[in-house]
């Protein structure tokens, strides 16, 4: 990424502010999130772009949403023709819509049961700010590698990932691509839109096998 573009996000954001995800999301908050219709719009909006950016060939192909929330991403997805598997470690988002055919998991995308090779596309919308947010912590470090790496693993060999998240700030953004490129062997970069309006501005990274 060039030098000389710059971020900080002033306002505190839900994952400074609490410590615990869980405690953020209350049973108010999920409803909250899940019945808002504006917030579908828009994750509707950039699971679109993300899946402009994966440039998916063929149709039937299995994708993974990781940190799913209520399935907005996942529908979106399935609606283009893919197959999924959605999973989320916060079990009342899952649950919420209780569309069956959506069978989502309950588990975190730390520690996932899959064979090598099995996907087509990883798909993350809006989840990552929470799992980077303490990356200058050595332990948190060490998770967010072995994260990569086993996204690497389940990946089949030439796909893709695409994550979508919000960064704190530039410095954030900047050691966590750096944090993958030293540590797995994906190929990526990062892709801003909207980069000069802060409320516009949407983050993605891409990564290759
Ligand atoms: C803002 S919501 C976004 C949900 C959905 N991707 C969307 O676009 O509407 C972030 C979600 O990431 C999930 N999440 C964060 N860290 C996770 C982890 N380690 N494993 C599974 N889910 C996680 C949270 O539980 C939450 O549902």
């Amino acid at each position: 990424m060039s030098d000389d573009y710059s971020f900080d996000v002033k306002r505190r954001r839900p994952e400074e502010i609490y410590t615990n995800i869980r405690d953020y999301y209350s049973e108010e908050e999920i409803s909250r999130y899940s019945l808002s219709k504006s917030i579908m719009r828009i994750q509707r909006k950039i699971t679109l772009r993300a899946l402009e950016l994966l440039e998916l060939t063929k149709t039937n192909l299995l994708v993974m949403d990781a940190g799913c929330g209520p399935g907005f991403t996942t529908g979106v997805i399935r609606k283009q023709g893919y197959k999924t598997i959605a999973l989320d470690f916060i079990a009342q988002f899952l649950y919420f819509y209780d569309i069956k055919e959506l069978n989502p998991i309950a588990a975190d995308i730390g520690k996932l049961p899959f064979k090598e090779n099995v996907f087509d596309a990883i798909i993350s919308i809006s989840a990552f700010q929470w799992i980077i947010r303490d990356i200058h912590k050595n332990e948190i470090r060490k998770q967010i590698i072995d994260l990569m790496k086993s996204f690497y693993f389940l990946l089949k060999p030439k796909t893709k990932m695409v994550i979508q998240f919000y960064p704190k700030n530039n410095l954030v953004l900047e050691t966590f691509g750096k944090v993958i490129s030293e540590n797995t062997k994906f190929k990526g970069n990062f892709i801003i839109d909207n980069p000069e309006n802060p409320k516009k501005r949407k983050i993605f990274i891409l990564l290759l096998k």
